[in-house]
């Protein structure tokens, strides 16, 4: 039930949401297509967890990525020791540089006020779930070596089986409770991606490189 739920339910769910809501807000709203600078609020702390996290979660992700694209050619990279120790190691490297970063982000919207008035529920939601995410995904790396291996013969599959509507959860529902809250975070974070300012994910700011710069006003006298 529970593994029909998370492995089903909660990816199918969030599929739907990113496939209709996300074009909606694009057309319905484009103002808020974007992560709502608050640099020019506090530019210290936002220095040390945004870099970290994105130079961690970006190389992470796109690791994600490569195993679902391209799982023949990761199998056959991975299958040697020297390979498979090289790329855990960098892995581990930048997913525990994510979290340091995620967590910086975290205490700095905590522990500075001005922030919290611009820190909405979602803005919370959003940075809890990711940073818990981080920590399921660290945890997943050390405990239950050798992830990038086994994922290609397990998790691929499985997400293989939901693209092609044949939803074959068989071969992630025997893996401990930590996995399943990994990829539940995950699915999760998908379905919440249209709602949230995660949705800057799916915009490329090429174009700020030619936008003139953005001059700030305080509205006090
Ligand atoms: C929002 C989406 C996701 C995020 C932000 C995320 C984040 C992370 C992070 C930070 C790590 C640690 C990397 C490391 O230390 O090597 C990790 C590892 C891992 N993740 Fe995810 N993840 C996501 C989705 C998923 C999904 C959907 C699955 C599979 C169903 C998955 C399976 C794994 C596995 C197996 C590992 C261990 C890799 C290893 O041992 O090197 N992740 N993830």
């Amino acid at each position: 039930m529970l593994n029909n739920f998370i492995f089903i339910v909660l990816p199918y769910a969030a599929l739907a949401l990113i496939i209709f809501v996300t074009p909606y807000r694009y057309f319905s709203n484009r103002l808020t297509w974007s992560a709502y600078s608050t640099q020019f609020l506090e530019r210290k702390t936002l220095f040390w967890g945004a870099n970290p996290w994105h130079y961690g979660i970006i190389p992470v992700l796109a690791a994600h990525l490569l195993g679902v694209i391209f799982p023949g050619p990761m199998k056959a990279f991975l299958g040697n020791e020297f390979n498979l120790l090289v790329f855990e190691s960098i892995g581990l490297a930048l997913g525990l540089f994510a979290v340091f970063g995620c967590l910086i982000l975290t205490l700095r919207r905590v522990n500075t006020p001005l922030l919290k008035r611009v820190t909405f529920a979602s803005d919370w939601v959003l940075l809890y779930l990711l940073l818990a995410q981080s920590l399921t995904g660290v945890y997943v790396a050390t405990f239950m070596r050798w992830g990038s291996q086994w994922y290609l013969h397990t998790a691929v599959p499985y997400l293989w089986s939901l693209l092609t509507f044949n939803p074959q959860i068989e071969y992630v529902t025997d893996f401990p409770l930590v996995f399943k809250l990994h990829a539940a975070g995950a699915f999760v974070i998908v379905a919440l991606l249209p709602f949230t300012k995660l949705v800057h994910m799916l915009y490329l700011p090429f174009d700020f490189l030619k936008d003139p710069p953005i001059l700030y006003r305080w509205r006090t006298k």
